[in-house]
């Protein structure tokens, strides 16, 4: 059984938490988080105001850090050095050579780190990267990506606001896109971007050129509450493939369209393309369960890579 901790109880580690919860050969055991009020709906864990004190006394496998990005480093070392395999929340950091300091501190105490890349992990992206990687539609053409939504309101001591704790939109959120494209199709040649940024409201467009195509993105936390939209649309030399509106769906040149993913997500039946195969529609769970079989497997949790993490953050630093 592999024991977990959990470090930051805020918003998203309520998609962690009932993750972890829901597999059956790892144990949540210890929660921390600052704000006590934070903890007393996990009765029956072993609770923490104080990290160091957690890491004292629990005999901890895995840290999963779920904290505000500018914490991410100094707890993640910690961990580590106690021989603590880490998943840490996107994005790392918002400095380039920390992501050589956690994955050197990785290698030097024998664990494993990954940066918890969600889109590697939901169906709509997975499908669209076994799409691209085995060339069933042709060469891709031409891409967009956008992740729109109002300004988050809701983090702890607004730090989601303060662009020296959070990176604000480019680190923040359109770090998904992009973390995406360089999975997909490596380190682009080119950016071009654009961003209008103001104390209440970012908006940020770029283009990625790759030699023969180009992705158009965007990303968006606007002040007015326009409601939260992810999508893409891929342009390949014998279809477009696109999720919008929440549809994964394929146009074919046949004039055949295949709806790639039924309503909520679930892989409809007969309609997914020959050789593709559907993620379960967990993405944390999805997630995390790939973490926890590297542990217990002892192999590599490289499906998100160093090389990857660094060439997302490099990039990122070019958006003023
Ligand atoms: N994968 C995704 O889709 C996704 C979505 C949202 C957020 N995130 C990432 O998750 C991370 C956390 O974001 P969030 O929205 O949950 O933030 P949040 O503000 O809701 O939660 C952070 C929690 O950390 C606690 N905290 C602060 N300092 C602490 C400390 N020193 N020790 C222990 N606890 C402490 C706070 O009390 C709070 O409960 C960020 O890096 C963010 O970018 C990822």
């Amino acid at each position: 059984m592999l024991k977990v901790g959990v470090v930051g109880v805020g918003g998203i580690s309520m998609a962690h938490i009932p993750a972890w919860e829901a597999m059956e050969d790892v144990e949540l055991i210890a929660l921390c988080d600052i704000r006590e009020e934070r903890l007393s709906q996990f009765a029956g864990k072993h609770l923490y105001t104080d990290f160091d004190e957690m890491l004292e006394k629990e005999d901890l496998d895995i840290l999963d850090i779920c904290l505000p990005t500018f914490l991410h480093v100094e707890h993640a070392v910690k961990a580590m050095e106690r021989g603590i395999h880490v998943l840490c929340e996107k994005p790392v950091s918002l400095k380039e050579e920390d992501v050589e300091k956690v994955y050197s501190c990785a290698r030097k105490n024998g664990v494993k780190f990954m940066v918890a890349q969600l889109l590697r992990f939901m169906p709509e992206y997975d499908l669209l990267k076994q799409i691209v990687d085995s060339g069933r539609y042709g060469r891709v053409l031409s891409g967009s990506m956008s992740r729109l939504g109002g300004i988050p309101k809701w983090s702890w001591d607004g730090w989601m606001g303060d662009e020296a704790r959070s990176g604000l939109v480019p680190f923040d959120l359109h770090i998904h896109d992009l973390d995406f494209l360089v999975y997909a199709f490596g380190a682009p040649e080119k950016m071009v971007p654009h961003r209008s940024k103001r104390p209440d409201q970012d908006y940020l467009h770029v283009v990625y050129e790759y030699g023969d195509f180009f992705v158009s993105t965007e990303a968006s936390w606007y002040a007015s509450p326009y409601p939260f939209t992810a999508a893409y649309r891929f342009q390949f030399e014998h279809a477009v493939v696109a999720l919008e509106g929440g549809k994964c769906v394929a146009y074919e040149e046949n004039g055949k369209v295949l709806e790639l993913l039924a309503g909520g997500n679930v892989p409809k039946e007969g309609d997914a393309p020959e050789g593709i195969r559907v993620l379960p529609n967990d993405a944390f769970g999805n997630e995390l369960r790939y973490f926890a079989d590297c542990v217990r497997e002892n192999k590599p949790a490289d499906k998100v890579k160093q090389e990857e993490i660094g060439c997302v953050l490099k990039l990122l630093l070019q958006v003023s």
